[in-house]
């Protein structure tokens, strides 16, 4: 059997991931959201707040039976505000650093505590952001916390590359630019707030955004494929 646990199941990129993976009935997916996502066969569904640390630090990966493959993708973001410093709110603030970071740091250290002593195929896949490497002007807390996922995965790499744990496979990979909600929130801020609005609004209109189940696809290949894995941290768009 392949398990697969995904953080932001409920739509978007980590939705199609859920639909993709149904098409193989040896797949068990388990999904996190705030949204319920109704249970069905090879899927079940766990409602939880990734901005809350206690909650997610609580979550329990359960023992797997008969495991081949054992997958977490750590999906979920959120962009809450998009201002420049002065004009934060320190509570969004910290939620964004949260969900964005806190959390898949939090799920890979309990997912490999869980999971080292399996015999299984071991992957942690972070769905990290170009703009964790170039700064964006009202994107302050997102760049930083997708930069942030970035290093904590290189290091997560380097250590189980020096074994300190059994074999992980560690990867942070970027989507690109992808139609989903994130690109409406985007798209809903203001130039004042925001120099490259005018940018986002005709990646749309030219259909330059990916389509979710595409890009899912691409992510579920490379897991699939580890031989085609450039390296640590890319973009779907290097493959
Ligand atoms: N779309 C793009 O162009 C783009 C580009 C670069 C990177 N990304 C990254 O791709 C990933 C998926 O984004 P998307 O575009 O699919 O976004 P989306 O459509 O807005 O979906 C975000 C998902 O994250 C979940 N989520 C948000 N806050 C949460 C919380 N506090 N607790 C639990 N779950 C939470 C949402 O579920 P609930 O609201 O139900 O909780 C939802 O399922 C994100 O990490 C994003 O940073 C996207």
């Amino acid at each position: 059997m392949n398990y697969y646990f995904i953080t932001g199941a409920s739509r978007g990129i980590g939705k199609a991931l859920v639909n993709c993976l149904q098409e193989d009935s040896n797949n068990h997916v388990t999904g996190i959201s705030r949204t319920p996502v109704p249970d069905h066969a090879g899927y079940r569904h766990i409602i939880l707040d990734l901005a809350d640390t206690t909650a997610v630090a609580d979550f329990k990966f359960a023992a797997l039976e008969d495991a081949r493959k054992i997958v977490l993708i750590n999906n979920a973001g959120a962009i809450s505000e998009i201002k420049p410093l002065g004009r934060l709110d320190n509570s969004q603030v910290a939620r964004d650093f949260h969900i964005n970071l806190v959390a898949p740091a939090i799920l890979m250290n309990n997912f490999i505590a869980a999971y080292s002593s399996y015999e299984a195929e071991k992957i942690t896949v972070n769905v990290s952001s170009g703009a964790g490497k170039n700064p964006v002007d009202g994107w302050s807390t997102y760049c930083a916390s997708k930069a942030g996922l970035d290093m904590f995965t290189r290091v997560a790499d380097k250590e189980a590359v020096l074994n300190r744990y059994s074999e992980f496979k560690m990867l942070s990979i970027a989507p690109g630019v992808v139609d989903t909600q994130m690109q409406e929130e985007i798209r809903a801020s203001n130039e004042a707030d925001f120099s490259h609005i005018a940018d986002f609004e005709n990646y749309k209109k030219s259909g330059k955004l990916a389509n979710a189940e595409a890009v899912a696809r691409k992510y579920l290949y490379l897991i699939d494929n580890p031989e085609k894995i450039p390296g640590v941290v890319f973009s779907v768009n290097d493959i």
